[in-house]
């Protein structure tokens, strides 16, 4: 009785339910982010010859190399973009680097993200140094890499666009022209790991959360769930 009570229930709550849940969901007015998000570390010239870094998660990659020749990623400068110096020195040099930190340099990496190179004088501010890092400048474009940071790449501005009609936001579109990755992260297969083969969780490269619930901020690499294609195997089966 109670198991035809439970399927009866599921009918109605499949048959009724599914257009008052949806109705629910749009009453959510917070931003739906897609969590969590790679922290990359930007790194660029400013016009002065300075090298500045900021972090960026909005962005990530936008075509492996397969499809498109090279590789392609991205990242996004939120508010009015003609004002970032991060913004300014990419346009003006063409060129910049995205560095992935490890969890070992967590505070160091919100420090670059937590102001600007350009201070309130409008003088220049050295971040990487207030941070206790090194800038080594690239050897493919003309932008500085974080030495300490276990993969870099090196990156040519190939075209911003405006993120939405009318928005100031841009989204920077970037073809890699050089990957440099500590010994540590490569694999028996030659292939870049998330976090040093050695297994040493300071080594994980950081995501972040861009979400304002409790739990939003920085995490690192999650735990290994098994390979794409091989865990929906059993679906499979048979056909
Ligand atoms: C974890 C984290 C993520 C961030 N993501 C972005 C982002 O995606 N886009 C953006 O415009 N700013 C982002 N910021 C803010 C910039 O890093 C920050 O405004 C920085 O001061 C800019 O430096 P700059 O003025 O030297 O370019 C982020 C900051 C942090 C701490």
């Amino acid at each position: 009785m109670r198991k035809i009570f439970a399927a009866l229930l599921a009918l109605f709550v499949l048959t009724v339910e599914a257009p008052v849940a949806s109705a629910e969901l749009l009453k959510f007015s917070g931003s739906p982010h897609l969590l969590p998000a790679p922290v990359m570390v930007v790194g660029a010239y400013t016009p002065g010859g300075q090298a500045n870094f900021a972090v960026f998660h909005r962005g990530g990659v936008l075509t492996s190399g397969k499809d498109g020749g090279s590789m392609r990623v991205s990242f996004g400068v939120k508010g009015d973009a003609e004002k970032s110096l991060t913004y300014q020195s990419v346009k003006a040099s063409g060129a910049c680097t995205i560095n992935l930190p490890s969890l070992k340099y967590l505070s160091e990496t919100d420090l670059l993200g937590s102001f600007s190179g350009r201070a309130p004088c409008g003088c220049f501010q050295d971040k990487l140094k207030a941070a206790g890092l090194t800038a080594v400048k690239g050897a493919e474009v003309n932008a500085p890499m974080v030495e300490e940071f276990p993969i870099s790449l090196e990156c040519e501005l190939e075209d911003d666009i405006a993120i939405a009609p009318g928005s100031k936001s841009r989204l920077m579109i970037l073809k890699v022209r050089k990957v440099w990755a500590d010994e540590a992260y490569i694999d028996a297969k030659g292939k870049i790991n998330p976090m040093s083969v050695s297994g040493d969780p300071d080594s994980s490269l950081i995501f972040f959360s861009h979400s304002h619930a409790e739990n939003g901020g920085y995490y690192g690499y999650g735990s290994f769930l098994g390979k794409s294609g091989e865990i929906s195997k059993r679906y499979r089966e048979g056909r």
